[in-house]
């Protein structure tokens, strides 16, 4: 569709005046399209939908609600980012809705990777339609929906393009970034004084922590996940790593081994670490890093992180394993 492929003209941004100008010709736009009625997104506070929701704050304002689903297989500290740099901030229209026990309790049991998927997407697009639902007068739906995603060449895109709701909550879409790439992106959120670990943050898959958290999702074991992942962020980070390695993270299997703590027997999970350099997530090399980095963050991980006795490293490229467990 000739609406759906980024004009020939367009110059590819690059810098924070270039980032300005796109900027400007888009509220205008928003404006445009807009007028006066009122525009939904589904804001995850992953990088695409965080720059569609600080253009549409600025193009809209209160015209725009935003909806947080917290499906609670978030990172640590992320629904608190959010509410910080968009309720509080940018003085947003926020709906923030805890459905952390509603998708723990429907994914209790399941381990088929794909069964999780579904039901974590299925969800979220219910959670969403319910909260939609109760608002009067909705006219359009805004998607951080971005070039890859319409070439279809890029990782897969999250349910977090909520394309599955019912027939009456299918508004007219407003994609502002849907001509940019991942990059530029990044150069427009930066512009827009979005905080550098919201605009520089790594992929991060729609069912979250849920495809880290290997086979059936326990609350213990996904909160072992998401401690573990903190850490490795937090030295990661401090070790200048930040935005220079592709991708990395925990994974922790449902399986445990002996371990010894104190002198006493212990009988506890292992954390994975994965870290990995790609340039399209095809295919992936895995990260070299420093031995010493590694062992201090094998011993943080076994020393702080609640039921957890052993970590092991993920040194298998793609081919043949793929960037995620599951
Ligand atoms: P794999 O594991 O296939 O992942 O090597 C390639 C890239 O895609 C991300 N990924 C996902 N992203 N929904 C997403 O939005 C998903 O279900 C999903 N699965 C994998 C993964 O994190 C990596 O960056």
């Amino acid at each position: 569709m000739a609406d759906n492929k980024r004009p020939e003209t367009m110059q590819r941004i690059t810098t924070p005046e270039l980032a300005q100008a796109f900027i400007d010709e888009q509220l205008a736009a928003l404006r445009d399209q807009i007028g006066d009625k009122k525009v939904l997104l589904a804001l995850s506070g992953g990088v695409d939908s965080s720059v569609v929701a600080a253009l549409l704050i600025k193009a809209v304002g209160k015209q725009l609600t935003c909806v947080h689903v917290n499906h609670g297989l978030l990172r640590k500290g992320e629904p608190e980012q959010v509410i910080e740099v968009f309720r509080n901030q940018m003085d947003a229209n926020l709906i923030y809705v805890d459905a952390v026990d509603r998708f723990l309790d429907k994914l209790a049991g399941v381990a088929d990777p794909e069964a999780k998927r579904k039901i974590i997407g299925k969800e979220f697009i219910e959670v969403f339609a319910e909260e939609a639902y109760k608002l009067d007068g909705i006219s359009f739906l805004a998607q951080g929906t971005i070039y890859p995603d319409i070439l279809e060449s890029g990782p897969v895109k999250s349910h977090h393009n909520v394309g599955g709701l019912p027939e009456d909550l299918k508004f007219e879409l407003v994609e502002p970034v849907k001509f940019l790439y991942k990059d530029e992106v990044r150069v427009v959120g930066k512009q827009l004084g979005l905080p550098d670990n919201m605009v520089y943050r790594q992929p991060f898959p729609g069912p979250g922590l849920g495809v880290r958290c290997v086979g059936a999702i326990t609350r213990d074991r996904l909160e072992a996940v998401r401690e573990s992942d903190a850490i490795l962020r937090e030295e990661f980070k401090a070790n200048g790593l930040e935005g220079r390695v592709w991708q990395y993270f925990t994974i922790v299997p449902d399986f445990k081994s002996t371990g010894i703590s104190d002198g006493l027997r212990t009988y506890d999970w292992p954390v994975v670490i994965r870290a990995v350099n790609t340039v399209d997530a095809v295919t992936a090399d895995v990260a070299e890093l420093s031995f010493n980095m590694m062992m201090h963050i094998v011993d943080r991980i076994t020393h702080e992180v609640k039921g957890v006795n052993r970590v092991l490293w993920d040194l298998t490229p793609k081919p043949t394993g793929t960037i995620e467990w599951e």
